[in-house]
């Protein structure tokens, strides 16, 4: 991991935030590769998953939503984790994971028994090794804020799916969407998590990419939730991520909520361990029960063809975004041994790599080579994702493209400008060079991107 964190500053991917100042709270900020990294994500899974499908629409809601839709989905009053500090070196932690790391077992939830645990099986301080608890408490996750013109306090969303539920009515109304179908969205969430970390696996600011599917209450829903888990997988493949590093983790049923049928997480082999990647959820009809049920407008489905009004069931692909990029970044590094040095590289899919092309003259210094190789530059960043780089030798300007994980260079040399018109191409993976007529370029990468 630590090699990761390092290389993702080093690059441009992921920076702490506000290092200056010491850094806060476990953000990070996202570098110019990472923001194009980020970018790439997020259109992949949009392009999969709304704009490919006609069987979805997309949407873009507020991040400040009205406080009675979080009363109605029950995080006003119930999304909370429980906390515990140790009283000497006053770290602070999440009681459910001290009690799994110590046990193995799973208590979320169960304050008591978490409680139980931690003082008779002399559970210690990770940090310090005492033995000296304060109680157990419930936390609320929510971040408060205050409206101008709201006398209640307003809360930052910390999770997207509530906009797209007191969307649906509108969507309804002025689509032409038939049940079966999903809205998708994108955007940021927030959660006071008790402990933030693992670089960007759990943060207090995060984004997600969640999609509500609606479904008829009497349709059979195992297929069509069969079918959402292999799309979760396919996606987490296409950030490049090896098979034998994915599996599935069913929620046991007594862990799930009332209203929930089925639950499922896509978890990933992090260099941490396995832990949850992306999720599924069967929502039944709770989520648009409460909102009908606390706006008191009424949300229902009416199907023309049948006669038919009635209120529809949920199915929950949520995918964590940060997740996504960790996954990525993780999956890409590489370390191999090349003539008794090291070489670091980031094998990134072709179509997440920030730069799928670099361009470099073979020296800085002679006028002709760099006119040309900014020509060669200019044409293929119509097409492609380019950069152009003349600093240091090339020898070094392969191991920073490397780095980056740009999956070709190509260099304009001398004979590319008195004999063939030609350049030499590197491959990334395979490291071979080979040389490439100037006019076959475009048709070139057209075969390999
Ligand atoms: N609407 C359902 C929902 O929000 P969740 O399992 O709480 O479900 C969905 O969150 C996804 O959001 C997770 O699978 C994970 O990828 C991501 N996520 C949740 N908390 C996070 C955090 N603190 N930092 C980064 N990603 C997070």
């Amino acid at each position: 991991m630590e090699k990761i964190v390092s290389l993702a500053k080093r690059r441009g991917f992921v920076y702490p935030a506000c290092e200056i100042y010491g850094g806060f709270a476990n953000s990070y900020t996202y570098g110019p590769y990472g923001v194009e990294l980020k970018n790439l994500i997020k259109n992949l899974w949009w392009k999969m998953f709304v704009k490919d499908r006609d069987d979805m629409v997309g949407m873009d809601g507020p991040i400040l939503l009205h406080p009675k839709l979080w009363e109605a989905s029950g995080h006003t009053e119930g999304f909370n984790d429980a906390m515990i500090d140790c009283k000497k070196c006053k770290h602070r932690f999440r009681a459910d994971h001290l009690v799994e790391e110590a046990t193995g077992q799973d208590l979320e939830g169960d304050i008591e028994g978490m409680e139980k645990i931690i003082k008779k099986e002399l559970v210690k301080c990770p940090n310090c090794d005492a033995f000296d608890w304060t109680d157990v408490r419930t936390f609320n996750m929510m971040f408060k804020t205050q409206m101008n013109g709201y006398e209640e306090d307003v809360y930052l969303r910390p999770e997207t799916a509530g906009a797209i539920f007191t969307e649906f009515k509108n969507i309804v109304d002025t689509m032409r969407v038939k049940i079966p179908f999903g809205i998708g969205q994108i955007g940021k969430a927030f959660r006071n998590e008790i402990v933030a970390g693992n670089f960007i696996f759990r943060l207090r600011e995060f984004e997600q990419m969640e999609i509500e599917y609606f479904i008829h209450p009497k349709t059979k829903w195992e297929p069509l939730f069969q079918n959402w888990l292999d799309l979760q997988e396919e996606f987490t493949l296409r950030l490049g991520a090896k098979k034998e590093d994915i599996r599935r983790y069913e929620h046991p049923a007594e862990k799930l909520s009332h209203y929930s049928q089925k639950t499922v997480d896509i978890e990933y082999k992090y260099p941490f361990g396995f832990q949850e990647l992306f999720g599924l959820a069967h929502r039944s009809d709770f989520d648009l029960t409460a909102h009908a049920k606390a706006s008191g407008e009424k949300i229902e489905y009416f199907d023309p063809v049948e006669k038919e009004k009635f209120v529809p069931h949920i199915l929950e692909p949520t995918f964590g975004l940060d997740r996504a990029i960790l996954t990525a970044l993780c999956s890409a590094y590489n370390e191999e041994d090349v003539d008794g040095e090291k070489r670091i590289v980031m094998k990134f899919p072709n179509e997440i790599a920030p730069v799928q092309i670099a361009v470099f003259p073979l020296l800085k210094n002679k006028e002709q080579l760099v006119d040309k190789a900014k020509e060669v530059y200019a044409e293929l960043r119509e097409n492609y994702r380019c950069e152009f780089d003349d600093n240091g030798n090339i020898g070094k300007r392969y191991r920073r493209q490397d780095e980056i994980g740009t999956p070709y260079c190509v260099t304009v040399d001398f004979d590319t400008l008195e004999k063939d018109e030609s350049v030499t191409v590197r491959d990334r993976d395979s490291m071979k060079q080979e040389r490439v007529k100037l006019d076959e370029l475009d048709k070139y990468f057209e075969s390999k991107l």
